[in-house]
């Protein structure tokens, strides 16, 4: 599930309690105390669980094999034609663009999600042509520049998907 229809499972879950308990209409005030104490204790435990919920979706990282190595490949050509030029080969910088991957995320972007990293591409390069791309090739050239920055490949596809993204944690480097 992702983080927003937890959510809303979470709040189903809370609204429907309050009604079940409710019955025929009664009203939250008319409540005795034990019954409103009991309401507020499952809403209380639905949010803990949402809470929960999210802690857990969020715990993958670009460390996690989150783009196929064909994706990196398909994302290989993108940036050879609208990015090489400004960023270099390795990503690392050239006197027309900055380096986009080693401190660059490691300190820059650290603990945020890849959604960030991600729209800033989409929506600021290639600097002069932001959004000329479609939203699956920039997640295929996000693949391809975290494949220089060193994050392996996997069976899971980047997709173009805030809802994803905003799960995908950038962070350092594990140990092996
Ligand atoms: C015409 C040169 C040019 C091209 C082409 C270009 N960029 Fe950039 N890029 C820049 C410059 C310059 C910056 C620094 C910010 C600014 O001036 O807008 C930048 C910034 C970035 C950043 C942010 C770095 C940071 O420190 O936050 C990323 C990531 C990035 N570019 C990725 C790309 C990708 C991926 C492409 C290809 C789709 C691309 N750029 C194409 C010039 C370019």
């Amino acid at each position: 599930m992702t983080k927003r229809n937890r959510r809303v499972a979470a709040a189903i879950t809370a609204a429907t309690i309050v009604m079940t308990a409710g019955g025929s209409g009664w009203a939250f005030s008319e409540m005795t105390d034990e019954e409103r104490a009991a309401i507020e204790a499952a809403q209380e435990a639905a949010r803990a669980e949402a809470d929960a919920g999210e802690e857990e979706a969020t715990e993958m990282t670009i460390w996690d094999g989150i783009y196929t190595e064909e994706q990196a490949l398909a994302g290989r050509s993108i940036y050879g034609q609208s990015c090489n030029a400004c960023h270099g080969v390795r990503g690392r910088g050239t006197p027309g663009g900055p380096g986009i991957i080693g401190n660059v995320l490691d300190d820059k972007y650290f603990d945020v999600p890849l959604s960030a990293y991600y729209d800033y591409i989409h929506y600021q390069m290639p600097k002069g042509q932001p959004n000329s791309l479609t939203s699956e090739q920039y997640a295929d050239v996000t693949a391809f520049v975290l494949s220089l920055h060193g994050a392996p490949a996997g069976d899971m596809e980047l997709p173009a998907d805030y809802d994803v993204l905003d799960t995908i944690i950038i962070t350092h480097k594990p140990e092996e």
